[in-house]
């Protein structure tokens, strides 16, 4: 056992980036809790503060820097205070995090959670790193302590074997593993039996998901036999695995939901090449034609990337036709961003900052008019809403999402907990939620 200076000290932990970062941090929590480490609230109270941190794009990094700078400050004034820094930024800048935070006690990739009770025992004058990755690490005997609503998210593998040439997911996060069925059942049945409604497995590319015979669409299949769970969502696929297995389990099981985010990143086949995805405009169009076709309710988002290197007018151009052709329901958009480690860093950065920005425009322009168009077509029509909680704006309301992930917001009746469903009658519609009354 590990000796500690209080009988319960206290951490407090600070999550960015994506959903499987958020899923880290219960795993986080758990492993601490184990150790004796009970959560603070805030930062001034906590004896040990972790941020939890995301790499993929260099935005992301600046502000936990500037975080960094912030947190320095309560460190001067606590030297005893612990400062950590977990996740992809903590892999991806191990030789440089030092010399830019060198009051940082603490350093840990995502393979090395298991090891931070003995990595915030540590009490050298230097700090305590640890950025090793291990293809075998599955936390999948740590039962994360979720933080969940309706919604659980469930990591169903780590990792990514892709290595499309911007990413540098595959660098700080390793090799693609999948977590062991039995392991994942285990946590479905367990935060079922607590009466979470929604379960979203995760995974960097979670359909790529195999562990001896059981591949994503028999996982789908499995869950799906819960009892309790109303609802399942998984993300993000990458379209090269969107095999007929998932696809008809998708179409079978009534529990998943008529969902999917599928990253596109380009329109162009050449930029799409450069950026080794592994599908041409061709095959993608034709896998949405299939999806549409055997999921007729389904809804559409997607990720694209606006000036990667080498992105001319033409291929940009190829991009807007495409959101055309295919219409999402709604798209992340992002400006390149050169990583290190990754293949396309030593290409370069050939779209100036300006263009990049320009691009961007055009593209949230243009989604904001198509999820506009989607959402007022729906005006009149009638959904079942998994309940929330309350509406961000507008007291007196509740919100709750559509099969489609859409955002649905109604008039709160004393009668309607979180986790029911509801059945909504959309009455208008902006690009970004829905709103009606219950029938
Ligand atoms: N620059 C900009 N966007 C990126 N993404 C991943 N890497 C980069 C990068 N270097 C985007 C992709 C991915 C999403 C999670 O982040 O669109 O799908
Ligand atoms: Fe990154 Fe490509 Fe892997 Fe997605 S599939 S995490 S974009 S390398």
């Amino acid at each position: 056992m590990i000796k500690l200076t209080q009988p319960q000290p206290q951490v407090y932990l600070e999550t960015y980036g994506c959903q499987m970062n958020v899923a880290d941090t219960e795993t986080v929590t758990a492993v601490l809790r184990r150790a004796g480490y009970s959560s603070a609230t805030r930062p001034e109270d906590a004896d040990v503060i972790l941020l939890n941190t995301c790499a993929i794009r260099e935005h992301a990094e600046e502000r936990v820097i500037g975080r960094l700078s912030d947190l320095a400050r309560l460190k001067r004034e606590r030297p005893a205070l612990k400062l950590g820094l977990l996740g992809c930024m903590a892999q991806h800048n191990r030789e440089t995090l030092l010399a830019k935070a060198p009051w940082l006690d603490l350093v840990a990739g995502p393979d090395a959670y298991r090891r931070l009770p003995e990595l915030l025992g540590h009490d050298g004058f230097d700090p305590a790193v640890d950025v090793r990755l291990d293809r075998g690490e599955t936390y999948a005997d740590l039962s994360p302590e979720y933080m969940a609503g309706v919604r659980a998210y469930v990591t169903a593998m780590r990792g990514c074997d892709r290595f499309c040439t911007f990413c540098v997911v595959p660098y700080v996060r390793g090799r693609e593993r999948s977590v062991p069925p039995g392991a994942i059942m285990r946590e479905v049945h367990a935060l079922a039996a607590r009466g979470v409604k929604e379960i979203v497995l995760l995974g960097q590319t979670v359909n790529a998901y195999r562990h001896d015979a059981t591949d994503f669409g028999a996982l789908l299949r499995q869950v799906a036999r819960v009892a309790g769970v109303e609802r399942i969502r998984f993300t993000s696929p990458h379209p090269c695995d969107m095999t007929d297995s998932v696809i008809d389990a998708m179409a079978a099981e009534p529990k998943v939901q008529p969902y999917l985010h599928l990253p596109v990143q380009s329109g162009s086949d050449r930029v799409l090449h450069a950026m080794a995805r592994g599908y041409t405009v061709t095959h993608y169009l034709d896998l949405v034609g299939r999806l549409r076709r055997t999921i007729p309710a389904l809804a559409l988002s997607t990720d694209i990337i606006v000036g990667f290197h080498g992105e001319e007018e033409s291929d940009f151009a190829a991009t807007i036709a495409l959101m055309r052709a295919v219409g999402y329901d709604s798209a992340f958009s992002f400006k390149y961003s050169v990583r290190e480690h990754t293949r396309a860093h030593r290409l370069g950065d050939s779209v100036s900052e300006e263009e990049k920005g320009r691009r961007l425009a055009e593209v949230i322009a243009l989604q904001e008019m198509i999820s506009l168009e989607h959402n007022r077509a729906l005006i009149g029509s009638e959904f079942p809403v998994l309940v929330e909680g309350p509406a961000r704006r507008g007291a007196g309301r509740l919100a709750g999402k559509t099969p489609q992930f859409k955002t649905a917001v109604f008039p709160d009746t004393a009668a309607i907990k979180p986790g029911n469903i509801v059945n909504v009658r959309v009455e208008s519609a902006t690009g970004h939620s829905l709103a009606g009354v219950i029938v």
